[in-house]
């Protein structure tokens, strides 16, 4: 199957899914974010990697909508967290509805992922399992340093890259795990398909902090500067706070302090010192750097160089994302 197959299939699973019609403060919100689509990029990882370890894609579907679902939990409550007026360029959940409601639909699609996960029917069902509730629960660990690392002074780099491999890169590697544990294939595969989902994990976040600031609002769909609003230690904010000298300094350690401004000049006042000390440049340069690691990865990988360049044509698309 190709890409497009695979979104129309996943897209055809998603309707037939046929959600209850009340309470519609319940089931309404979770259909508002099912169809707004997104790139889908969890199930056409869970997929691909099922057919590139010579299973079919239509025995992932499961897993693919599990994990799906599973990703626009974490963004029904992710928005709450961030303040986020704005998702896939609509109104996110709890400001067209409100907190209450974003909470309660988004605990719903959570119990959903794991009735996906529960109708998968082959090898490796308890292995699948376990794999999800692993993952589930390392989401809400990195969701929970992200929202700590908002009100630290400094955070090293490598308790930023623990944070964004566990708020993202894992449900990327275990899509990858997950196809290959439908698919049957062996260990060394299994693993090496999860490193790969984890690079190219760490890859996807680093690049949503730069086009955070960087993406052209026009395609984006969401805010800009939301992670300067809310102090988001991100890979450029670090940077910036690591190599900024004298005012420059002063005044990020001052835009960074609290959260009550005008949002828009404390954009513009941030945004000066990442463009002077270019840290959009130095995010993209560990972009491309985890970007060639998973690419290592990829070649030790025992499959077909066809299914490899499958793989790294989608991972291209990935790292070449402008929303
Ligand atoms: C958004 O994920 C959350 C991050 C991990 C950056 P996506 O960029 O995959 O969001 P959609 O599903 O395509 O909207
Ligand atoms: C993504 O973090 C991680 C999760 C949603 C679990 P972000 O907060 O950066 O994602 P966006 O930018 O809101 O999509
Ligand atoms: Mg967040
Ligand atoms: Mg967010
Ligand atoms: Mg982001």
């Amino acid at each position: 199957m190709n890409m497009k197959e695979y979104t129309e299939l996943i897209e055809e699973m998603l309707q037939k899914e046929g959600w209850p019609s009340a309470p519609c403060n319940l089931y309404d919100p979770i259909v508002y974010i099912l169809q707004q689509g997104g790139k889908r990029v969890r199930p056409h990882l869970c997929l691909l990697s099922a057919e590139l370890c010579g299973g079919k894609a239509l025995q992932a579907v499961k897993p693919a909508l599990a994990f799906e679902m599973l990703h626009n939990f974490t963004l029904l409550h992710d928005d709450i967290m961030d303040k986020a007026a704005l998702r896939r360029g609509k109104p996110t959940v709890y400001k067209k509805w409100n907190t209450n409601i974003a909470i309660l639909s988004g605990d719903t699609l959570f119990a959903k992922a794991f009735e996906q996960m529960l109708q998968y029917e082959g090898p490796n069902k308890s292995l699948l399992l376990q794999l999800f509730v692993r993952t589930a629960i390392e989401i809400c660990e990195g969701q929970q340093y992200d929202l700590d690392f908002e009100t630290m002074k400094q955070v090293s780099e490598e308790a930023y890259i623990e944070m964004i491999r566990l708020k993202t890169a894992v449900m990327l590697a275990a899509c990858l795990q997950a196809g290959a544990l439908v698919a049957d294939a062996d260990m060394q595969t299994q693993n090496l398909l999860y490193q790969f989902g984890i690079k190219i994990g760490l890859a996807f976040q680093i690049q949503d902090d730069y086009l955070d600031v960087y993406a052209d609002t026009n395609r984006f769909g969401k805010q800009l500067g939301g992670d300067i609003a809310e102090n988001k230690k991100t890979y450029l904010s670090l940077t910036a706070l690591q190599t900024a000298q004298g005012v420059d300094l002063e005044q990020l350690q001052y835009y960074f302090s609290k959260i009550d401004f005008d949002k828009q000049e404390k954009f513009l006042a941030v945004k000066r010192i990442y463009d002077q000390y270019q840290v959009g440049e130095t995010a993209m340069r560990l972009v491309h750097h985890y970007y060639d690691v998973a690419m290592d990865l990829l070649r030790q990988l025992d499959i077909s160089e066809s299914n490899k360049q499958k793989l790294k044509q989608y991972a291209d698309l990935l790292i070449g994302r402008e929303f």
